[in-house]
């Protein structure tokens, strides 16, 4: 079985639960992630009948969207399916009306900014001390600890 070839890509359902164990790959707050939920779409991506993936697109005014959380179910990465995901996070922001998408990630964490860029977002902005101030527990990848966050932004 192809496995990108069986995957859809489709809004969560209203009576469907939160796939928070995705979610919470992205970041690990709780508290952040229901803080951005409300006024957001999730997107989640199904192999047969069980959902592997997902992001968040969070309207941030005037013209511009945020996936603020990509996540695929860590045995998954790295085979695709996160490029499908941010591909389709573009289309559907672009289809929406909006005029950019923005996305945030920490400074340490290099395969997603390596994806972020090869899907042509260039970074626009640092927020320094970002991971320091809005959460309460220090958060270490790749051996790093994150600290600043680079926002990367894509014009549509
Ligand atoms: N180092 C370098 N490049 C990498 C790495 C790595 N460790 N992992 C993947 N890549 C490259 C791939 O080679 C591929 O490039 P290619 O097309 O040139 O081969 C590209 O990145 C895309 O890889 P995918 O296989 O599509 O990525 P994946 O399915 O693993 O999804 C994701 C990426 C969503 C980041 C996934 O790894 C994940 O869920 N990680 C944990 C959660 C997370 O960090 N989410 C993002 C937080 S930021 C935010 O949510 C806004
Ligand atoms: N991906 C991820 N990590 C890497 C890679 C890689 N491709 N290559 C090295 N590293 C890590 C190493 O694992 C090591 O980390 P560790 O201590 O945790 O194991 C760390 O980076 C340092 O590695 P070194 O072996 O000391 O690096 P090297 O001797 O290769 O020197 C340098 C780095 C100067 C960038 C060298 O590769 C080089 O000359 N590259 C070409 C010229 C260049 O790009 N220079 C920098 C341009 S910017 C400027 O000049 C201001």
């Amino acid at each position: 079985m192809d496995l990108l070839q069986d995957i859809v890509i489709r809004p969560l359902a209203k009576n469907e639960p939160v796939p928070y164990e995705l979610l919470l790959l992205a970041d690990p707050s709780k508290e952040m992630i229901d803080g951005y939920l409300p006024g957001s779409a999730i997107y989640v991506a199904q192999s047969e009948d069980r959902i592997i993936g997902e992001y968040v697109l969070y309207p941030l005014g005037g013209k511009a969207a945020e996936v603020k959380n990509i996540a695929v179910e860590a045995p998954l990465q790295g085979q695709g399916i996160g490029k499908l995901l941010l591909m389709h996070a573009v289309s559907t922001a672009r289809a929406k009306g909006y005029r950019s998408v923005t996305i945030g990630t920490a400074n340490s964490s290099v395969a997603q900014i390596y994806l972020y860029q090869q899907q042509g977002f260039q970074i626009t902005d640092v927020k320094e001390d970002y991971y320091l101030l809005n959460y309460a527990e220090p958060i270490y990848e790749n051996g790093e600890r994150c600290k600043d966050q680079l926002v990367l932004t894509k014009q549509l």
